[in-house]
């Protein structure tokens, strides 16, 4: 068994994972009720609510686990938070200095990938995948494609030139006058919408390379916004309408690079994680898409494994281990 521990941002959470990737616990303690208040994730307090809060999620994880079954703990160590992040190293290490246990640095966006290969559903029991595969990881933070190539080799093959995905959901939703997160929000709202009522750019979709860019939608949702608030047409329907153009407008382009670089590549399986795979629209396009070019593809099991979690740490964690 790994013990695994994240927190990279504004959750706290801690699982165990045992070989074959199998995720026998995977507590998430979340803050993200106080960025709902503050209009997003301040730095500072998420740091604060994860001192608070690692003590107890710690204790639900291992309280009744028999340390001898446990091997590793493996932590989430970059990119993130630097004060949330400490917290969650400073209690690894310690644990791992008691116990005399090795410990396993996670890097996040390696961790996201690993969302892929862990299971909890026996009837959806997980391996390795196919090497080489394809893995686009969208998240508030990251907006990447991999060419993941074995367990522990991957190239970054595309990247975000501004913002990613997932923060473009967060603004979006914040000038629709959504709460934090943004991207359940919205696409709650989007479901009462129409796509095309109000045209919104899929930037740099006709380029060739794999990356993204995402700050010029924003700026075309403000002004959307504000024309429609100045000829006093900004109704309930017509932010549905902007939500759901939102919502394909980004869904479109990640995975118009993505079905690119697979033919590019010439690779037969696909993958998607990070905090934005647990939208709806893009994980329907996604199967459908994939299932009619006939080539395999995942996405994470559960939408708990699509937001920062410990479980996918732990599934890192038993690959490095
Ligand atoms: O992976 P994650 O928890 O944190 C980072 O590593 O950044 O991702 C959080 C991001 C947020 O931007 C949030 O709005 C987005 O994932 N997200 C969604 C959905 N659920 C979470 N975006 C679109 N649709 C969703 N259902
Ligand atoms: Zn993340």
């Amino acid at each position: 068994m790994i013990l695994a521990i994240e927190t990279s941002c504004d959750e706290v959470s801690g699982a165990l994972v045992s070989e074959g990737f199998k995720v026998h616990k995977n507590v998430i303690y979340s803050s993200s009720q106080k960025a709902n208040e503050t209009g997003g994730v301040v730095p500072e307090l998420a740091a604060r609510s994860a001192g608070e809060m690692i003590e107890y999620m710690l204790t639900e994880v291992i309280h009744t686990q028999d340390w001898d079954t446990i091997k590793a703990i493996a932590v989430t160590t970059q990119p993130g938070l630097k004060g949330s992040l400490l917290t969650g190293i400073e209690a690894g290490k310690t644990l791992a200095w008691i116990q005399q246990k090795p410990f396993i640095p996670v890097h996040h966006v390696f961790g996201h990938m690993c969302a892929n290969i862990i299971w909890s559903d026996p009837h959806k029991k997980r391996t390795l995948p196919k090497f080489p595969v394809l893995v686009l990881t969208v998240s508030g933070g990251h907006n990447d494609i991999y060419l993941w190539k074995n367990p522990m080799e991957y190239e970054k093959i595309g990247t975000t030139k501004d913002d990613a995905g997932g923060e473009c959901f967060d603004k979006c939703a914040r000038m629709l006058g959504l709460g934090y997160p943004g991207g359940p929000a919205l696409s709650l709202l989007a479901e009462k919408g129409r796509s095309g009522v109000y045209p919104l750019p899929r930037p740099l979709i006709k380029r060739s390379d794999y990356d993204f860019s995402f700050s010029g939608l924003k700026t075309a949702v403000l002004y959307c916004i504000n024309d429609l608030k100045a000829s006093k047409k900004y109704t309930d329907q017509a932010r549905a309408d902007i939500a759901c153009e939102i919502e394909h407008a980004i869904g479109e382009v990640l995975l118009s690079k993505l079905f690119s670089a697979q033919e590019h590549f010439g690779i037969n399986e696909l993958h998607i994680t990070g905090g934005v795979s647990a939208n709806q629209f893009l994980r329907t396009e996604f199967k459908k898409r994939c299932t009619q070019k006939q080539i395999l593809f995942r996405i994470p099991e559960k939408i708990e494994y699509c937001t920062d979690n410990g479980a996918m740490i732990g599934g890192a964690g038993q690959i490095l281990f």
